[in-house]
């Protein structure tokens, strides 16, 4: 199996950046899990979930890699290989910044460059995504995804997250956690 490696690059480690890691632990397995960059008085809130390092994936020196990266030109499929599939430990934003490419992409040159399609997904929907590509063999194409959630705060109010969500059971893959975190929050 191979190891997804999640290089964090949010200032913070906001509790929404937690469950979206312990999330994706759950879909992978925390043995087959790192996680870089990540602060020193950070590293325990994780270190349940995966192997946790203080150091930058960008300085590991890793060999045969796959950067995950919307704007990559060519699209992963089941037949690519790689010891380590690298994500940006990114929360969405609408429209994207492209801050993959900017903040991780162009510091690993080594490294593949791979998309799973050109919309955006959240990280935890970005490996859910790859996994079930190199781990399960299947083609982006026979997978299912909806575009935008909805989540109901209340009987007048609700978020809405703008981003690609795979579908699971028919139901858009996202943690229970979340949805509650995301009804509690104020602003948002
Ligand atoms: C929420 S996305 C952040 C994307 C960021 N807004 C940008 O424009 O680069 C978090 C991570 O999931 C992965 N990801 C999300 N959608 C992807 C896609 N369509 N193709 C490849 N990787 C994707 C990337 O590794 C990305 O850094």
């Amino acid at each position: 199996m191979s190891i997804f490696i999640i290089e964090h690059l949010e200032p913070e480690l906001y509790p929404w950046c937690i469950i979206e890691y312990k999330s994706i632990s759950k879909i992978v397995g925390r043995e087959n899990l790192i996680f870089t960059n990540v602060a020193q008085k950070d590293v325990k809130k994780l270190s349940g979930y995966g192997l946790v390092f203080i150091k930058s994936v960008k300085k590991m020196k890793l060999k045969n890699t796959c950067v995950l990266d919307p704007e990559a030109k060519t699209q992963l499929n089941p037949k690519d290989k790689a010891d380590y599939f690298i994500f940006g430990g990114i929360l969405g934003d609408d429209p994207p910044r492209k801050r993959t490419g900017v903040e991780l992409t162009k510091f690993i040159p080594n490294a593949k460059q791979r998309n799973i399609g050109k919309q955006q997904l959240s990280t935890d929907n970005a490996v859910f995504t790859v996994n079930k590509i190199i781990n399960e063999h299947k083609y982006l194409k026979d997978l299912k995804f909806q575009d935008s959630v909805e989540i109901k705060k209340n009987k007048i109010e609700s978020f809405i997250l703008p981003y690609r969500y795979n579908l699971a059971n028919g139901r858009p893959f996202i943690c229970k956690e979340l949805i509650e975190f995301l009804k509690k929050k104020k602003n948002f």
